[in-house]
């Protein structure tokens, strides 16, 4: 079996991190070799990007500027990680991808989904995740989670509503996509989360 490209999505604090390390641990008990990335960032010029986009500092930048920001990370993540990756034969598991654009920049900031396609199109041809794994729950105990953390990023300073938007912007995505897409029910125990998790990667593997 080649590798496979597999993204994990959701909004704030839905613990994307934590399972990525599990679902790494899994694939590797199985004999895959993983490479385990994330965006925005995953390389070092895609890193300076994360940073410009999350400083809270820049309050005044504009959507499309995000936008392309994002998919400028993008674009280089491909040419130097992913894509180089997927043709060793590894899988690549990806801490948030385009999905999360359509999302945030798309349902969030409300710009038009046709122009985020132009995008999706134009930086990855017809490179898209094979499985995508949707961890959902209210958006307030997500952000219940994540805000343990400290100071707040430019999008964790975003009100409710904004991502309540991203919520079922995201659902939306698992309706349309239901042959790469398995929504994972997050606000459950960790162990019970991944025990979801390693169902479904159980079929992938099959
Ligand atoms: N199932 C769970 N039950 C309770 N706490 C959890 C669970 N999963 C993760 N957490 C905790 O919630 C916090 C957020 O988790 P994590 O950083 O993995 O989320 P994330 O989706 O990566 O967040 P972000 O969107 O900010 O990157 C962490 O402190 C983590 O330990
Ligand atoms: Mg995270």
């Amino acid at each position: 079996m080649p590798g496979l490209f597999i993204t994990v999505e959701g909004g704030e604090g839905v613990g994307k991190s934590s399972n990525i390390a599990f679902i790494r641990k899994f694939l590797e008990d199985s004999g895959k070799t993983v490479l385990s990335t994330r965006e925005p960032g995953g390389t070092t010029l895609g890193e300076r990007i994360r940073a410009l986009l999350l400083d809270a500092r820049h309050d005044a930048m504009s959507d499309d500027t995000e936008l392309l920001l994002m998919f400028a990370a993008r674009a280089q993540h491909l040419d130097e990680v992913i894509r180089p990756a997927l043709a060793r034969g590894e899988w690549v598991l990806c801490d948030r991808f385009t999905d999360a654009t359509y999302a945030y920049q798309g349902s969030g900031r409300g710009i038009d989904t046709g122009r985020i396609a132009q995008l999706e199109q134009w930086v990855q041809g017809n490179l898209r995740p094979d499985l995508t794994l949707l961890l959902d729950m209210p958006v307030a105990e997500g952000l219940a989670r994540a805000g343990e953390r400290g100071a707040p990023d430019r999008f964790e300073r975003e009100q409710l509503e904004f991502f309540e938007r991203v919520r079922t912007g995201y659902l939306a995505l698992a309706k349309a996509h239901p042959e790469r897409y398995r929504v994972i029910d997050s606000a459950r125990a960790l162990e019970d989360v991944q025990a979801q998790i390693a169902a479904v990667l159980t079929e992938v593997l099959r």
